[in-house]
């Protein structure tokens, strides 16, 4: 059992059953929840030696915004009934480990109350069928500082889900959604569903409307990613919704190194989710050609075990496991963590 594991598992003795459910769940039989670390675990490596390694530094950029560690923390709906304000915990906690954290839209925070614990914050968004709220919560995003827009365009309807929404829904004392910290008393929810004629276009929108860079969250496959990038975007996130949207979807680990290399040379970052749980893992994807990971799950774990602490301990825990991992490869800092390190097993 894994250090992560055992987080889950005091986690899980603290949530409410169905919270739980809730977090954990992917979609249909789960195989591509199921295979999301152990495609990571089979990464095999071939460490340098004889290097000094006396200095090891874990510290990057992403999108220009300097980082301590290249573990980031990823959107995840309802931190609220983990504990009331609990995405404001998680960013205080991001805020501490140096690193960086971005804010799902699903969320009863406002942007400021994260922006005042984590300067270092992107705004996850979807395009709404109903996009004056989309340019709403944009322009929300925008005055509060967001670094960049992470448009998530895995989801145009939900992933075949046993577990859909955490109790009490819709949400604690209200009747109606929150998008973005906000109340959408003056909308049916239905509304708030995602839009289901979203395009390459929209990322041209988005830039548009809010100057800020746009990330694309969500592609699994090198020509998407080159017709983003061509569209305007800046980066991308190798995702496939930690196994939440379409079961028999691939792994992250074996989709990664393909659209790293179509990107390299183009100015635009690669960014990868799913199933990392330890530096090992984080190691990999950065030698597949990752800037770096972002952290679904597990944040939640720490957030229901510890607060702010508890997601400070654990991105303090992977980068540490990281630095090491790192010093046994013969890496002293993320510019050294290169393909040829990593040898494929089987
Ligand atoms: C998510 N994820 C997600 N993604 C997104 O773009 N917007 C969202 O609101 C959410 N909400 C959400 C809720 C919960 C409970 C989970 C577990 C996940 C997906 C998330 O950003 C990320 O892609 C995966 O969680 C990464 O996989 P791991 O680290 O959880 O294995």
């Amino acid at each position: 059992m894994t250090w992560v594991d055992e987080l889950e598992q005091r986690a899980a003795a603290r949530l409410p059953r169905d919270v739980y459910d809730y977090f954990r769940q992917g979609a249909g039989a789960d195989h591509t929840l199921g295979e999301a670390t152990p495609a990571w675990d089979a990464v095999r490596l071939r460490p340098r030696v004889l290097r000094d390694v006396t200095e090891v530094h874990t510290a990057t950029t992403v999108l220009g915004t300097p980082v301590e560690t290249p573990v980031l923390v990823a959107p995840t709906a309802a931190q609220h009934v983990v504990e009331a304000g609990g995405v404001v915990a998680t960013a205080r906690g991001t805020a501490k480990a140096g690193s960086l954290i971005c804010v799902s839209c699903l969320t009863d925070a406002p942007y400021t109350e994260v922006r005042d614990a984590s300067p270092a914050w992107w705004a996850q968004v979807y395009v709404l069928r109903d996009r004056a709220v989309t340019r709403d919560l944009v322009a929300r995003a925008v005055e509060a500082g967001a670094g960049a827009l992470v448009l998530t365009v895995d989801t145009p309807v939900l992933g075949d889900r046993p577990y859909p929404y955490p109790y009490p829904y819709p949400w604690p004392g209200s009747d109606a959604p929150w998008y973005g910290g906000r109340l959408l008393t003056d909308i049916a929810p239905e509304d708030i569903a995602t839009a289901t004629d979203v395009t390459f276009d929209d990322i041209g929108w988005l830039r548009e409307i809010s100057r800020l860079p746009v990330v694309v969250k969500g592609i699994l496959r090198a020509d998407d990613a080159v017709a983003a990038v061509q569209a305007g975007a800046r980066g991308v996130v190798v995702s496939n919704h930690g196994g939440r949207q379409l079961d028999a979807a691939v792994p992250t680990a074996t989709a990664l190194p393909e659209i790293a290399q179509a990107l390299a040379g183009s100015g635009a970052e690669t960014y990868v989710d799913g199933g990392l749980r330890g530096g090992v893992h984080v190691l990999a994807a950065l030698a597949l050609g990752a800037r770096a990971v972002l952290i679904g799950r597990p944040t939640l774990w720490a957030l229901a075990a510890g607060s702010a602490d508890g997601v400070h301990h654990l991105l303090e825990t992977m980068t540490g496991e990281l630095r090491r991992a790192m010093t046994l490869v013969g890496a002293r800092g993320i510019d050294e963590l290169t393909p040829d390190l990593v040898e494929r097993a089987g």
